[in-house]
């Protein structure tokens, strides 16, 4: 199983865009977990207007008395679609106070039976709020930053200090824009594998935010992208992940028909929705 970080250092990149489609993206004969870790805040929640039930809030308090890698799957919604989503905290308030859970969680996370993505958002001071317990057990870490000037001199400043962290895994460096400093003058600077430019693709990151629809998601620049990016990433042998019915992604008939977007209704998501104000856009589907 696998596990990648994505992160940012300043800014709104588009980490949760990406993390979004990457998980959509992800191979359809594995089971993905998308997990909002940032501190800050999920922002899945409100743009796809579910009231969350269960999410890190829940999952933190669990994480007070044991938790097994299975019972995180009670804490999990879905998103329109079928993506499986670890919703976030509310706030940075509440990623302090519950810091002290986030070793259990990392923990669970890493032995989930699983791959996991990891909306881990926005670098805090000493990697606070949970992340350092997070980017331990990350086997890919991407930082996501606009390749201007700013942008990479701020990255250059916490580069060191993340590479420490991640150690002998792999740290990557995702420029949120094919125009500015290419891969070439950013790696040759930084000393750092950059990856593949995230595009500029406003409709599809407006669609991931679910602010509009748009036909054929998967055939957009930015989920092309994404793809592209999971080819990129040398995946674990896939495990025999446990779904929260006790049954393996293969006896679900999962192959290459799940790729096709499915709607579902998860359980507590159609309830939440029906108290949680109107999504802003078409409810979009994002499925694998
Ligand atoms: N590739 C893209 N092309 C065009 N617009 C994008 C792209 N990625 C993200 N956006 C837009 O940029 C805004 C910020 O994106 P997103 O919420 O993913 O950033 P973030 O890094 O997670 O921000 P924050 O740290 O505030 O959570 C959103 O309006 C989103 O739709
Ligand atoms: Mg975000």
């Amino acid at each position: 199983m696998t596990v990648v970080a994505l992160v940012s250092v300043k800014g709104s990149p588009g980490v949760t865009t990406a993390a979004t489609a990457i998980a959509a993206s992800w191979p359809a004969d594995r089971k993905v977990l998308l997990v909002e870790a940032d501190p800050f805040g999920g922002d899945l929640a409100p743009r796809y207007g579910s009231a969350v039930t269960g999410g890190l809030a829940s999952l933190s308090a669990a994480a007070r008395r044991t938790l097994t890698p299975e019972s995180v799957w009670e804490h999990t919604g879905e998103l329109p679609g079928g993506l499986p989503v670890l919703f976030g905290l509310t706030n940075v308030n509440q990623a302090v106070a519950n810091e002290n859970a986030w070793p259990a969680i990392a923990s669970a996370l890493a032995d989930l039976g699983a791959d996991v993505v990891i909306d881990a958002g926005r670098l805090l001071p000493d990697f606070g709020g949970g992340i350092r317990h997070l980017l331990a057990r990350a086997d890919t870490v991407a930082v996501l930053f606009a390749p201007t000037l700013e942008s990479i001199v701020h990255l250059r400043d916490i580069l060191l200090s993340l590479a420490a962290e991640v150690r002998d895994r792999r740290l990557v460096v995702v420029p949120t824009a094919t125009a500015g400093y290419s891969a070439a003058e950013i790696g040759g600077t930084l000393s750092v594998s950059v990856g593949p430019a995230m595009p500029d693709d406003p409709h599809a990151a407006a669609a991931l935010a679910n602010r509009r629809s748009v036909r054929r998601l998967e055939r957009t620049r930015l989920l092309r992208w994404a793809a592209d990016f999971v080819s990129g990433l040398e995946l674990a042998p896939a495990p025999d992940a446990q779904t929260p019915s006790g049954e393996t992604a293969t006896e679900q008939g999962e192959g290459d028909a799940a790729r096709d977007r499915r709607v579902t209704d998860p359980e507590g998501l159609a309830e939440a929705q029906a108290v949680a104000p109107a999504p802003v856009g078409a409810s979009v589907e994002v499925g694998r």
